[in-house]
């Protein structure tokens, strides 16, 4: 990687020990929002959607949804155990859309349960598009290529879109365009060049286009995209969705000069909603030296960040898992990936069993109750063991706030993972969002590896 000509803004890449003086750093930071910058912002403005002070040179601010700045905040009061269940049952729809990507084939939406499956944003950014630009608050999927924009005429889309018939930069893309032809699926209509897709719940229709993208202080003139023009159902992103996978079509391919795809992100607690935390695009500002393992490149699926898991330990043991179930197999698409989108690790069932079992016998403790698709909760604190997921290279190692979660009366506490869908039949691991937050996650394309660090970015 090359080395930072830039001071990085975080000073927190520091031993865990050091977490007490961060914390304190941090409430100090609270008042200057932009990390240590010269003009400190107020909260408040911080949730005006088009105050962009916040975003920075090539670092935007990345809300989760439950943010009080977020416009998805869930209307009305829903109490823990609801939202821990709308949650789970939204990642449901996620991992219906992950397995259809990894088996190349949509998969039927499942719509089990108590409602019908969405997928919800989970953490969004401000980006700007067309002239005059249209501010957004995209959701960031690490498991998608092409960004998916709502456009003027959109059938079934919210009332924020892109204005893209008075947009001066806006131009709709042939179906000889060779982006087009980038686009598994594509069909020609009256020259444009269309495509569909199953997402959560909902079909999409799209055009492919291009406008300018701004994100934080980078213009990007010319960025192709998909331009939605019909939805059914409600998993789709409000306001588009900014993919950060590294297929042909992706931010990353398109912005290669500037960010020589290289990005990273910090993801903000959904405990602490009034934090923000960061997405850093290029390999200017990131941590010069972060522990990492390598990606490994599946061609048939090329958005997938898959890493090689090759076993879990609980407390100090490595338990016992078949191979088979972490293994990567560039055919099947089986292995473990890592996602942006994915509220809770999901682990293929002999895995998630053999970790599960491990944890209850060490937390000896009776009764053990299940709450939605978590099948060890307890009512009343715990002591946990660890949590080791060993990855090549790389031991990351949750702490107590990555692994459970606790009702707010600290009435309950679940093991926050589950075993894939048995539904879905899936092959993938995925180490999902609340597993992430708190760590500085670095997506190194060009060295082909993932680095990971803790980080109290909330
Ligand atoms: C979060 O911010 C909102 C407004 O910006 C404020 O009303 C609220 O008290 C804050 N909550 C906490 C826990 O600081
Ligand atoms: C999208 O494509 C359809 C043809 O399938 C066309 O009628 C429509 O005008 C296109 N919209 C834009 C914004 O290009
Ligand atoms: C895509 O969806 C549109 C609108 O729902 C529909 O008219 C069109 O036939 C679909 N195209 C394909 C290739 O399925
Ligand atoms: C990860 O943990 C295992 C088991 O404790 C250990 O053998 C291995 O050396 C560790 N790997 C790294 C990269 O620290």
């Amino acid at each position: 990687m090359t080395t930072t000509t830039r001071a990085t803004p975080q000073s927190s890449f520091l031993p865990a020990a050091c977490n007490c003086v961060l914390l304190i750093i941090f409430f100090l930071l609270l008042s200057s929002p932009s990390q240590g910058a010269k003009n400190p912002t107020p909260a408040a403005t911080l949730c005006d959607p088009e105050n962009d002070h916040a975003d920075d040179g090539s670092t935007l601010r990345v809300f989760h949804t439950f943010s009080p700045c977020s416009p998805f905040r869930p209307k009305g009061h829903l109490s823990w155990e609801d939202s821990i269940l709308e949650m789970q049952q939204k990642d449901v729809a996620r991992l219906g859309f992950l397995s259809s990507l990894v088996a190349g084939k949509s998969v039927v939406p499942i719509a089990s349960g108590r409602q019908q499956a969405v997928q919800s944003p989970t953490y969004v950014v401000r980006a700007k598009v067309g002239t005059p630009p249209k501010t957004l608050l995209m959701t960031m999927d690490t498991s998608n290529d092409v960004a998916w924009v709502p456009c003027s005429g959109c059938v079934g889309c919210s009332s924020t879109v892109l204005a893209s018939t008075k947009s001066t930069t806006f131009k709709s893309l042939g179906c000889s365009s060779p982006q087009c032809k980038l686009v598994p699926g594509h069909t020609c209509n009256s020259g444009a060049c269309n495509f569909n897709t199953t997402y959560g719940s909902s079909t999409v229709a799209f055009n492919l286009s291009q406008d300018t993208l701004k994100l934080a202080a980078d213009p990007i003139p010319g960025y192709t995209f998909a331009c939605i023009q019909k939805t059914t159902g409600s998993s789709v992103p409000p306001q588009g969705l900014l993919g950060l996978g590294r297929g042909p079509l992706s931010l990353l391919a398109q912005t290669e000069n500037i960010y020589k795809s290289t990005f990273s992100y910090c993801l903000p607690s959904f405990r602490s909603l009034n934090f923000s935390g960061s997405l850093r695009l290029g390999p200017v500002g990131q941590p010069p030296k972060i522990k990492s393992t390598p990606l490994l490149k599946n061609p048939s699926r090329s958005s997938l960040y898959y890493v090689n898991m090759i076993g879990i330990r609980v407390g100090r043991k490595v338990v016992d898992i078949p191979p088979s179930a972490l293994a990567f197999n560039p055919t099947t698409g089986a292995g473990t990936i890592f996602d942006s989108g994915t509220v809770f690790t999901r682990l293929v069932r002999p895995a998630y069993e053999a970790v599960r079992n491990e944890f209850r016998k060490r937390v000896r403790k009776a009764p053990i109750t299940t709450l939605g698709g978590f099948d060890t909760c307890y009512s009343g604190p715990i002591t946990p063991p660890t949590v080791t997921f060993m990855f090549k290279g790389l031991n990351m190692t949750l702490p107590p706030d990555n692994l459970l979660i606790h009702s707010t009366a600290g009435s309950t506490t679940c093991l926050a993972m589950a075993a894939s869908p048995d539904k879905l039949n899936s092959v993938l691991n995925v180490i999902a969002n609340m597993q992430q937050q708190n760590h500085r996650v670095l997506f190194d394309v060009p060295n082909s590896r993932l680095g990971l660090a803790r980080q109290l970015c909330s």
